[in-house]
């Protein structure tokens, strides 16, 4: 039996002679546009994986692409080159796309006249590789491509791992799909987390709106009160706001996010992860617990505390949540392009579809409730979603 997990069915031809190029459908079948940042997020770490199975075995690599009409052929061209494949282990730097694909090696319906349905694009697509078509292999999701590029002589089957991949888009909507079913879910999860980052970064905001220029000069060995904190109009909404992000810092990001979290990296462990490569995520979500106490108890202070205790409870509440977000911005990003890409590495295709499972077991029966909680308080500070 061969190990799905390490088998690449998609460069396997079904004709007999070796296949010397590929030709993928790089934008609807690897990855995603994001039409926001203007960013081509490609799945992780499933695309890296195939780009460097043919770089290694001496397969020549090009693309095919449908652009709009209002995005040139170089344009297009340039952003599925910078897409984000990982980042390299001894410096940080990004690797993307452009660094395993040749901008001469890219077909689009610009340049070629012609779209995915048509041959003419994948007869195209052969020529600039320098290949015959009967050479070359055609990886893609859709039924009708398959169909136009074997009309122009390329062998043609659907990737797995890409089948796989579109399937986790379905079911989660996420803009960083990965071959590997858990790490789609947790970076899903990530988005999530952003919005309410955004939360806290407006009540720091709205806190530092309260208590600029106000705060009382401190004279050694004498007490004096500090400025009363209003609480009405725009400070009503901002203390409503401060309701919901301590409500979904303890219901939610700890015991959905960061506890599942943690239970996927020891089933990690156990399929042979070095501990000491996930050893900060555990202390990091330690810190970020630490934090949530601190912001707990302030605001604790700020709902039930006297009107002398109000001043230093606020600025608590905006220190300790200026830490956190400061914190795990970088934290999310860091187990995105890292940890999760490190974690799927040691699991099979078995070891992936549980570390799903244990995700999904988190998971509240009604995720709504919370994605309403997070609208609420985004309503009440103005962020528009
Ligand atoms: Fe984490
Ligand atoms: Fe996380």
């Amino acid at each position: 039996m061969p190990d799905m997990a390490t088998t690449d069915s998609s460069l396997r031809p079904s004709a007999s002679r070796a296949v010397k190029a590929v030709v993928l459908d790089l934008l609807d079948t690897y990855g995603e546009f994001d039409p926001v940042a203007g960013r081509f997020e490609p799945h992780r770490p499933s695309t890296e994986d195939k780009l460097r199975v043919c770089k290694e075995n001496g397969i020549k690599i090009g693309v095919i692409a449908e652009f709009p009409a209002d995005m040139p052929h170089d344009r297009g061209v340039e952003i599925l080159r910078q897409g984000i494949l990982s980042q390299a282990t001894a410096n940080a730097a990004p690797v993307t796309v452009g660094d395993y694909i040749d901008a001469r090696f890219f077909t689009s319906n610009h340049s070629s006249s012609a779209d995915k349905r048509q041959r003419k694009i994948y007869l195209d697509a052969a020529k600039a590789l320098g290949v015959d078509p009967s050479d070359c292999r055609f990886d893609g999701l859709d039924d009708n491509d398959v169909t136009a590029a074997e009309a122009a002589g390329l062998c043609a089957q659907q990737p797995l791992d890409a089948q796989r991949a579109g399937v986790v888009r379905i079911l989660n909507r996420s803009r960083n799909d990965s071959g590997r079913q858990f790490q789609a879910f947790f970076e899903h999860e990530h988005l999530l987390g952003e919005r309410i980052f955004g939360i806290g970064d407006a009540i720091c905001a709205g806190i530092h709106r309260l208590v600029d220029g106000r705060t009382p000069k401190q004279i050694p060995a004498r007490w004096q009160s500090p400025p009363r904190i209003e609480a009405s109009g725009e400070a009503g909404r901002l203390r409503r706001a401060m309701s919901y992000f301590v409500f979904l810092l303890n219901n939610f990001a700890n015991q959905v996010h960061l506890v599942a979290e943690e239970q996927m990296f020891e089933l990690a462990v156990g399929a042979g992860m070095p501990r000491s490569q996930v050893k900060w995520v555990f202390d990091q979500h330690d810190q970020a617990r630490a934090y949530w106490a601190g912001i707990t108890i302030a605001w604790r202070r700020i709902c039930e505390g006297d009107a002398d205790d109000q001043w230093y409870a606020h600025i608590d509440f905006m220190k300790n949540t200026e830490a956190f977000i400061f914190l795990f911005r970088d934290h999310a990003v860091r187990e995105n392009n890292s940890t999760y890409t490190l974690a799927g590495k040691h699991f099979n295709d078995m070891d992936d579809m549980q570390a799903l499972k244990l995700g999904e077991r988190f998971l509240p029966p009604d995720m709504s409730l919370y994605v309403g909680i997070v609208q609420n308080a985004e309503t009440l500070l103005g962020i528009s979603a």
